[in-house]
This record gives structure tokens, sequence and C-alpha cells, in this order.
């Protein structure tokens, strides 16, 4: 498939791009207005830029909520409204990278709060973000986008009334996409999933290790939420399996933890892996990821965009074919930090603050980014990555928009954690960090009971 996908990639952008006229969008006029969807991490720290920069802006958030994803929300499946839930959050949650390189500028946690708190006191920190800014009142709550259309010289932007069921159309001149990009499950497929008789879930749907205590679980892959599960469920349930093929130094969960290769197939009571071993197994957790998902981007929108990646967007954000539309928060394998550059970006844009280079110079751009991907060895499918160059993209922000420079250090300070957190999974979260200078950070061991949250709203 991304074989495939080369050719129809550059074929699709230079049919859309050669046909182009200027849209260039350049200082906010009197009567324009921005609009930006989703109310998340993302959609927050741009909203914050925005009213900074003086924006007319609004904001469309298809629940009642501000926070995304770090909104545990007890429900399975769809919302207290109906809604698709959002958000994949659940119970014992301790963030995975220290704070300091999610916190949004000039807006730290308390000195004491640990540098690994939990999800629920990161989702306060964004409450707590959202009410310090003002944000809420440029928010409409209950509005589910579902479409946004390009027409001649603007957006339109169609959202259903979640309560009223009422559908509305929003006339914008720029639009910021922050919708998220971890709510939509992959779901393996193996032999035998439709006999297997017990529950089988995905991670998007686990809450709480309680609905495990005394049972036999299969949990499938160690991406961030497999490991977090093998760590939340090794000493409540009767047997935890956990099938990956991860390589670390794998701490010792508890006498009741099995380590197994890769699936083969299900039986209607068990699962039998690569090497032709057997498991009796109730419960099976799928800890298999999520894909992109923005079934609102109508076609007149130019970006092809499927659950693996989006194109073509310049500097990872600006749709080359219509530049008045930017996303925030698709690259991947970066700290939250980087989103929140995005956001500064995306803000600084819309109030004319700096001008985007021609389109055929966007496009040029991004060809040499997926002529550099080719040469690495990397396919279509990484093109939404940013990784090892998260330094440099956040210079590249700077030099062109001329927004804060994020410093040096967050990227060792991200090197270490990755590597670090396979080194010593269950400990890694214990120790706390500060920065010194752009290049330099101190880490100390510093355990904390019990998880407080020092943040009041
Ligand atoms: C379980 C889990 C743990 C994580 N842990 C970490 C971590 O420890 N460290 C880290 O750096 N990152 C972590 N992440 C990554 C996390 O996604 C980012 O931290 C960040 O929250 C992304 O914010 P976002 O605003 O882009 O997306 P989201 O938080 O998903 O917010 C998107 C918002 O858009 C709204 N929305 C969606 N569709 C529509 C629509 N059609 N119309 C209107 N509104 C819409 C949603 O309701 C939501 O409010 C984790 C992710 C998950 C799922
Ligand atoms: C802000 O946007 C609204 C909605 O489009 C518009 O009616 C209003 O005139 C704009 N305000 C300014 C100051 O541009
Ligand atoms: C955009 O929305 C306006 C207001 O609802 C409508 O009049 C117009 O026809 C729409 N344009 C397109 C191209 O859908
Ligand atoms: C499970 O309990 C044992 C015994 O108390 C402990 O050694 C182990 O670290 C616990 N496992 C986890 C993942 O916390
Ligand atoms: C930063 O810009 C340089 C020069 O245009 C480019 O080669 C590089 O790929 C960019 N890096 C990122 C991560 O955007």
């Amino acid at each position: 498939m991304a074989k495939r996908l080369w050719p129809c990639a550059f074929v699709l952008c230079f049919l859309n791009l050669a046909l182009e006229v200027k849209n260039g969008f350049g200082l906010q006029k009197e009567g324009q207005r921005t609009c930006i969807v989703g109310a998340g991490y993302s959609g927050l720290g741009t909203a914050r830029y925005m009213k900074d920069y003086g924006v007319n802006f609004t904001l469309f958030e298809a629940t009642k909520h501000v926070g995304g994803t770090w909104r545990f929300d007890p429900h399975v499946g769809t919302d207290e409204d109906g809604l698709p839930l959002f958000t994949s959050m659940y119970k014992h949650l301790r963030i995975n990278t220290p704070r300091l390189t999610m916190e949004y500028r000039g807006f730290p946690f308390p000195e004491d709060t640990q540098s690994y708190p939990t999800g629920e006191c990161f989702h306060k920190y964004l409450r707590s973000f959202a009410k310090h800014f003002e944000l809420e009142k440029y928010i409409q709550f209950q509005s589910f986008v579902t479409l946004i259309k390009w027409a001649e010289d603007h957006w339109n932007i169609t959202y259903t009334k979640v309560d009223t069921k009422e559908t509305r159309t929003a006339e914008c001149d720029f639009v910021v996409v922050a919708n998220g990009e971890f709510s939509t499950p992959v779901w393996p497929s193996f032999e035998g999933q439709d006999i297997f008789k017990g529950k089988m879930i995905h991670s998007h749907d686990y809450k709480d290790p309680e609905d495990y205590r005394n049972r036999r679980v299969l949990l499938v892959g160690a991406g961030p939420s497999g490991l977090d599960l093998a760590m939340h469920l090794s000493n409540v349930t009767a047997k935890l399996v956990h099938s990956h093929h991860l390589n670390y130094n794998q701490p010792f969960f508890s006498s009741s933890y099995v380590k197994k290769p890769d699936v083969k197939m299900f039986t209607s009571n068990g699962v039998m892996f690569q090497d032709n071993t057997f498991e009796d197994i109730d419960d099976v957790i799928f800890c298999t990821g999520y894909v992109f998902s923005h079934p609102f981007l109508d076609k007149s929108v130019g970006i092809t965009a499927t659950g693996k990646f989006l194109l073509p967007l310049y500097q990872h954000m600006v749709n080359i074919r219509h530049p008045s539309m930017v996303f925030v928060g698709i690259p991947k394998k970066v700290l939250n930090n980087v989103l929140e550059a995005q956001g500064e970006y995306a803000a600084a844009l819309a109030a004319g603050k700096f001008e985007l280079p021609p389109q055929e110079t966007m496009l040029k751009s991004w060809l040499r980014h997926v002529r550099t991907l080719h040469s690495r060895g990397m396919k279509i499918l990484d093109v939404n990555v940013i990784g090892n160059e998260m330094d440099n993209y956040f210079a590249n922000l700077t030099q062109e928009a001329g927004i804060y420079r994020r410093p040096p250090v967050l990227s060792d300070i991200r090197d270490f954690n990755a590597r670090y957190r396979l080194e010593d999974l269950l400990n890694y979260r214990d120790y706390d960090y500060r920065i010194i200078d752009d290049y330099k950070y101190e880490r100390w061991y510093n355990p904390r009971k019990g998880n407080p949250c020092p943040l009041e709203i």
C-alpha cells in the first residue's frame, strides 16, 4: 500500500497545486474570524496565543468539557450525549514524559509537583490553564464538527449542536484543526477472533484494573498503554499473559505474569502464540494503538487524510493547497511542547505576524522532506514523523514565524526519558527534573507517596 501511494501522492499535489490561485491570509481584517476545532491540549494552547495576538476566534468543541483525552470518562463507546468517546484515559495513569516537556510556556505546575503527575492531575492543569487565560468564553461547547469545506474564499464549518441536534454552519477565514490523534483504535485481526467467547476490548475502552480482578487476561502490545496496563494489572489479575515483541529490560511484574510472543490464533477459550504454546484466557485487551481520524474534511480541502498520514503539510502544519488552514497535533514521536509551539505558529500566522512563502515554495519544501525520508529508508507512512528532528523543527518554526525558541535541552530530556523508561519501567517516574539552562538539566530521585496534585483551580 505504501509503495503505491508514492506516485499517487505526487500526482495529487501537482494536479491540485498547478491550478492553484493565491489565497494568502495576511493580516486580520475587520470582520474576519478564525475557527479552532477541539479543546484538548493543542486547541487550548492555540487559543491562548490567538487571544494574546488579538485574533478574533471561536473554538468548537464537541463535548461539554476542556482537556480532550486527559478527561477520564466512565462511559464506554459513547458519552452521556451519545457522542463517540474522544478520550482514552484510564485510572492510575501517570504521564510518561516529565511535566516540563508538556507545560505551556509561562504556566508551570506548582514547584513541588512531582515530574510525572497523574493523568487526573494533568487534566486539572489543563482546566486551570483554560481558567487562567479565560479561554472558556471563546469556546462553543457541544458543537460537533461534521464538515469542513472550502467555499471559494473562506471556510464553511458545519457542526451539530449536541443538545438540540440542530445543524449550523460557521463561516471562517482561517481554520485550525486540533481534533486529537488518539481516539480511533487500531483493531488487529487474528484467526479465531470471532469464536473467542470472552470479552475483547481495545485499550481505548479500558478504564480500571478492578474490572479485571482475579481474571485471566491477555494483553496485546507493549506501546505506552501496553506497558502501563502490564503494571496496573499484574498484581490484580489471576494471570496476566502479555504478548508483544518489544526488546526492553523487563522488570519483575508478579509471579502470575507471563511474557509471550505474537498471537497466532484464538480458540473459544484461549489463545495460541507463534511458538505454538497455548494459554486459557477470560479477557483480552488490545493495546494496539490509534490512527488519525478526520472524517469532516471535505474533498475541497485538498488534503489526503488516511488513518496513517496526512499530506501535503508545510512545516507539518499548513495545508499547502489552502494555506488558511493549519493542523495542530499531527507530528509523531514528539513532546507535547511541539504542539504548544505549533499553536504559537498558528496564531502568529492568523494574526499576520509573518507571511508564508508562495505555494510552489511550500510544495518544494514538502517534496524535499519526502525525498529525505525516502533516502533514509522511510516510507510515506512516516511523512508526519519528526522524531529525532525535533530540535531542528523548533528552530525552523522560530526562524520562519519568530516564535519563542524552545530549548535544545528538551531533546536531551526526551531521549534520556525514552531510553531510561525501558531500562527501569517500574521506577523511572520517581525522579524529578529541572532545567538548568538551554543545554543542561538535572534529575534526582524523589518518589511521592500517593501521587499528590498540589494544584488549585
Ligand atoms: C492514554 C493516553 C496517554 C497519554 N499520555 C501522554 C503522556 O504521558 N505524555 C504526552 O506527552 N502525551 C501523552 N499522550 C498524548 C496526548 O494525546 C497529548 O498529550 C495531547 O493530549 C494531545 O492533545 P490534542 O489536543 O491534540 O488532542 P485531544 O486531547 O484528543 O483533544 C482533541 C479534542 O477535540 C475534540 N474533538 C474531536 N473531534 C471533534 C469534532 N469533530 N468536533 C469538535 N470537537 C472535536 C475532542 O472532544 C477533544 O476535546 C497520551 C495520550 C493518551 C491517549
Ligand atoms: C469576529 O467574527 C464574527 C463572526 O464572523 C464577526 O461577526 C465579527 O465582526 C468579528 N469581529 C471583528 C472585530 O472582526
Ligand atoms: C457556505 O455556508 C453559507 C452559509 O450557510 C452558504 O450560504 C453557502 O452556500 C455555503 N457555501 C458552500 C460552498 O457550501
Ligand atoms: C506486585 O507485588 C509484588 C509483591 O508485593 C511486588 O514485588 C511487585 O513490584 C508488584 N508489581 C508491580 C508491577 O507493582
Ligand atoms: C528544517 O529546515 C531545513 C531547511 O529548510 C530542512 O532541511 C529540515 O528538513 C527542516 N527540519 C524539520 C524537522 O522541519
